[in-house]
């Protein structure tokens, strides 16, 4: 994949996100909050950053901030990207196997975009990612060789629990089908040169792609990795990759006031480091969001959680990113971000326009005991329910900010994917940490490694 710098144009699709950071500062929220004097005195850290980033994408995908570049740099490559993904459509099922950054970020926009895929007359796509025997065993049993493909995606080629059920289901297809066919039921994306995937499919002849060299697994679901399951599904990637562009386009300058990731960055930096606030706690009021906050998650951990034992006077950075739901988890979290310790600070997401709302149908004689119910909707009661949780959860002090989506789209969720990795990236710099690396996961990839040659029968 060649590496030019493309222009940023803004393009003509949906709204942009509202992105309402008040509640992050003390006007909004009391002394719990940032005041704007202790983030005006971090304008030169937060300047280096922008500097950092502007000058770190400048190589296209070969810069070391190539996963920000993907949005303009994929439109290029969307020919072979659809072509893999016209293939697998030919299949009932696709079963893709991959773990962490090769896998979530699929995973939650398939759920948030294409939540009942029978609906929509493209393949089955099920995600072969933890190891779990019963899990493999149940999920061929109820499939037909015939009718299934496997899409392999690993960046370095060689990761544990994806080899190992590869392994698996290749050897299924291949006593299902013979060896020959069997080649022409699996696709692989992984690093163009180096690891044993790239190897097999160069000699076994499998159709590939690359996975950018320069970027990190986590970072990595707008490149082939994402956007061949998306395709699949019959996502509108186009539209995904302008929604990341769009968003790169409202984060261009150093000043916060004009960079809602960078400003984000910056408070969630200042919250942890100033104000002890040790949790993040992420809480949509979208159901399709579930699994985008797994993603959240693992970006924000694997990113941020790191300590620099090198740099004088450093200490461990990041914040734990924690899953709630909206309303589900005002039945059960909620007490304790309510009464237990000030450690955490909230982001919560809420979607303005809600498809096929439906009205709440009250009889007459069940109007006395929910006069408030009468003529509302659903969408009205999920609304009234985030209100009042975001409202007691600033009175009890809590810092708190709130992303509202326009609609859910491909368009939208392309912002919302590019605001959190820019934002990651600028909060890893502004920690003095590097947020592409990840050396303690590689220490425990190695160690289990090593535990199966020590035990080796
Ligand atoms: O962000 C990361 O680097 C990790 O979560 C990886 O995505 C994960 O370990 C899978 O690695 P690979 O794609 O090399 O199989």
């Amino acid at each position: 994949m060649p590496s030019k710098n493309k222009e940023p144009r803004r393009g003509p699709h949906s709204p942009l996100l509202t992105i309402d950071t008040d509640n992050f500062y003390m006007e909004g929220v009391g002394r719990e909050g940032i005041s704007r004097a202790e983030l005006a005195a971090q304008t030169t850290e937060i300047e280096q950053a922008q500097q950092r980033i502007k000058t770190g994408s400048k190589a296209g995908l070969d810069a070391e901030y190539a996963a920000l570049n993907l949005a303009l740099e994929m439109p290029t490559h969307l020919g072979q990207i659809q072509e893999m993904a016209a293939d697998l459509r030919r299949y009932q099922d696709v079963l893709v196997t991959g773990i962490g950054g090769s896998s979530l970020g699929a995973k939650a926009l398939q759920q948030a975009l294409v939540p009942q895929p029978a609906l929509t007359g493209t393949p089955r796509l099920q995600f072969v990612e933890n190891i779990d025997p019963y899990f493999l065993h149940r999920l061929l049993s109820s499939l037909d060789a015939e009718s299934t493909a496997v899409l392999c995606i690993s960046k370095s080629g060689g990761t544990i629990e994806t080899v190992v059920q590869y392994l698996i289901l290749r050897d299924w297809l291949t006593r299902q089908l013979g060896q020959n066919t069997a080649r022409r039921h699996q696709w692989v994306i992984t690093d163009p040169k180096h690891g044993w995937l790239r190897e097999l499919a160069e000699r076994e002849g499998l159709p590939s792609l690359p996975v950018p060299p320069q970027v990190g697994g986590r970072y990595s679901v707008l490149s082939p990795v994402g956007l061949v399951p998306l395709a699949t599904l019959g996502v509108d990637i186009g539209a995904l990759l302008q929604g990341a562009a769009d968003n790169a386009l409202r984060c261009a300058n150093a000043d916060v006031a004009s960079n809602p990731a960078l400003e984000m960055a910056a408070l969630c930096v200042l919250l942890d480091t100033r104000r002890s606030k040790r949790i993040a706690v992420m809480m949509p009021y979208v159901n399709r969001l579930q699994l985008f906050v797994d993603w959240y998650c693992q970006l924000w951990a694997e990113s941020l959680g790191k300590w620099d034992r090198a740099r004088p006077g450093s200490t461990p950075a990041g914040t734990l990113p924690v899953r709630a739901m909206g309303a589900v988890d005002q039945h059960s979290q909620l007490q304790m971000y309510l009464e237990s310790r000030h450690d955490k600070f909230f982001t919560f997401i809420e979607l303005e326009a809600c498809e096929h709302d439906l009205p709440v149908p009250l009889d007459k004689i069940d109007v006395p005991h929910f006069p408030f119910l009468q003529g509302r909707s659903m969408a009205e009661v999920i609304d009234a329910e985030f209100r009042a949780t975001r409202q007691v959860i600033t009175d009890a002090g809590h810092p708190n900010m709130t992303i509202r989506l326009p609609l859910l789209n491909a368009h939208v969720l392309g912002q919302l994917i590019d605001l959190y990795q820019r934002a990651t990236i600028y909060a890893g710099l502004l920690y003095g940490i590097n947020p592409l690396d990840q050396p303690s996961v590689e220490i425990g990839k190695r160690l289990a490694i090593d535990y199966l040659r020590d035990t080796a029968r």
